[in-house]
């Protein structure tokens, strides 16, 4: 049986991906911050594993794929946080905050789960990112920052780890209907301004992002590393086509 830990799984898109992995036969381990909401995700899954840890502390996320036990054929870095602000009024703190998770957690669960990946000759990582990290987004801080060096991570596990048999890539969503960005999107006003700006004229949803990470883990992708896909119905190309010009004469 394939064996994969999800990071933030008991989140709106971690816990997606974490049913696509356990529905294509893998056995999971649900990795979160919450103790009860990590057991309520797990137990939904058949055969699933809890691991309530923090990703930011290496002593619990090392605590945690002892527990797991089974070398991950899959880790899926999905554990985020945002804290939104204009840069003059953010504090050291907030920002420190956000490296922490998204960017240093995904280097300590990347680097406990490879150095276990390396011994058996085989692995896979898939890191999530953000078109946040591609396109810097006004008031949200240090997460462009940490998603952009989380995907520049990437390409260097990718440099370290390939030889070992490793493939690592990111999955960067776009505007995603779940997890952090549901209560804005709870807005109608806002879900039609946001969707109807999209080329694809929709939001996301959770399990577009987690069928781009089971294909990047599955066989199909079996000579790639190293990059990044974007999952946003094309939003990153539109701006030039949202600039306001003047119309064709005639
Ligand atoms: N929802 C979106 O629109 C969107 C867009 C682009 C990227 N993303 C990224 O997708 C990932 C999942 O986000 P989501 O929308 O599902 O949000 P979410 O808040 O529902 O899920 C994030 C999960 O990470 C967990 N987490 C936070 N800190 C942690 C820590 N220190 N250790 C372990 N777990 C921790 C949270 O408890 C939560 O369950 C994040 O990396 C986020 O940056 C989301």
């Amino acid at each position: 049986m394939k064996q994969a830990i999800v990071t933030g799984a008991a989140g709106g898109i971690g816990k997606a991906i974490a049913e696509l992995a356990a529905a294509r036969g893998y056995r999971v381990g649900v990795l979160d911050l919450d103790p009860e909401a990590v057991g309520q995700a797990a137990a939904s899954l058949d055969g699933a594993v809890p691991l309530p840890a923090d990703v930011s502390d290496e002593a619990s996320v090392e605590a945690a794929l002892e527990r797991f036990g089974e070398t991950p054929d899959l880790l899926v870095n999905c554990a985020g946080i945002l804290r939104v602000g204009p840069l003059a009024e953010l504090s050291a703190d907030d920002f420190r905050a956000v490296v922490n998770v998204n960017l240093t957690g995904a280097f300590i669960a990347g680097r406990a789960a490879a150095t276990r990946m390396m011994r058996r000759g085989s692995g896979c990582i898939v890191n999530v990112t953000s078109v946040v990290g591609i396109d810097p987004s006004p008031g949200s801080g240090a997460y462009g920052a940490a998603k952009a060096g989380l995907a520049n991570l990437t390409r260097l596990m990718t440099l370290e780890w390939g030889p070992a048999g490793i493939r690592v890539n990111a999955v960067a969503p776009g505007f995603i209907d779940a997890g952090m960005s549901a209560p804005f999107y709870a807005d109608p006003a806002v879900r039609a301004l946001r969707g109807g700006g999209v080329p694809l004229r929709r939001l996301g949803t959770a399990e577009d992002v987690a069928r781009t990470v089971l294909f990047l883990a599955s066989d199909e992708a079996s000579y790639i590393s190293g990059e990044e896909i974007v999952v946003d119905g094309g939003v990153i190309h539109s701006v030039l086509a949202q600039l306001p010009r003047k119309a064709p004469e005639g």
